[in-house]
């Protein structure tokens, strides 16, 4: 499969897991470095509007961490106020959401920069659109060409979730280039063997850590 060498794919062993926290700290590590990177997210649901205008999001959360000035609107393909799976949540809102708009938006976006980080929804496994013409986050991925990097707690839970996200992703052809441990803790025995059994299990490498409130990530391989 070809690779877009000049962006990576943000997902994570499920929601909430810290896709956004770690999406602007690489973002953050990256422009530090003189790299001109940028972020885009193609589904949001939980959006927060006033007169349908974004006001708080995950993209917000990013430019304010990294520093982009971007307009949050420009960032984002589509923007859902209920805090439920983009399938239902576009359902709820009348609305379809449509590959096309959002191969578009990214290549728009993409130009602007020498680097993209692109966050999903949810985990891996992601409806956008459940109709006679479904659409799941996997085919987006697909779509965009961006290797992976999949986000997933230090802790108690994780062999399980990391080895069952890999499995997906090779299932659909998505190439990983690594996994992100999040809420690391040095010295924690329960974190420093969930590190090693990751990757013996799925042969993917542990590409940083990143501990509570991190200001940066603590990177094991070379990324960027
Ligand atoms: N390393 C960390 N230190 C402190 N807080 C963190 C860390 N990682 C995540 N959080 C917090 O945990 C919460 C969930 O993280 P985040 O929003 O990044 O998850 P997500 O995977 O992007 O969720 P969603 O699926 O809704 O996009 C946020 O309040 C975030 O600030
Ligand atoms: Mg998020």
């Amino acid at each position: 499969m070809k690779v877009r060498k000049k962006g990576i794919f943000i997902t994570a062993t499920g929601t909430d897991i810290g896709k956004t926290f770690v999406s602007a700290l690489l973002v953050k590590y990256l422009r530090k470095q003189g790299i001109h990177a940028g972020y885009f997210k193609p589904v949001l649901s939980g959006a927060e509007k006033k007169e349908g205008i974004l006001i708080d999001s995950d993209v917000h959360y990013v430019c304010s961490t990294a520093r982009l000035e971007k307009n949050a609107e420009e960032l984002v393909s589509y923007a859902f106020e209920p805090a439920v799976s983009p399938h239902l949540a576009a359902k709820l809102e009348n609305k379809l959401i449509k590959k096309e708009k959002i191969l578009e938006d990214f290549l728009r976006v993409s130009q602007e920069f020498d680097y993209m980080v692109v966050e999903g929804c949810g985990g891996i496994v992601c409806p956008l659109r459940l109709d006679e013409d479904p659409l799941m986050l996997a085919d987006v991925i697909q779509m965009l060409k961006l290797e992976l990097m999949i986000v997933a707690s230090a802790g108690l839970g994780t062999i399980n979730t990391v080895v069952l996200t890999v499995d997906f992703a090779k299932k659909h052809n998505i190439s990983i280039q690594g996994i992100i441990l999040n809420h690391y803790e040095e010295g924690n025995y329960l974190h420093e063997d969930n590190r090693r059994q990751i990757e013996r299990l799925t042969g993917i490498p542990v590409i940083a850590l990143v501990r509570e409130n991190a200001d940066e990530p603590e990177f094991c391989i070379k990324f960027g």
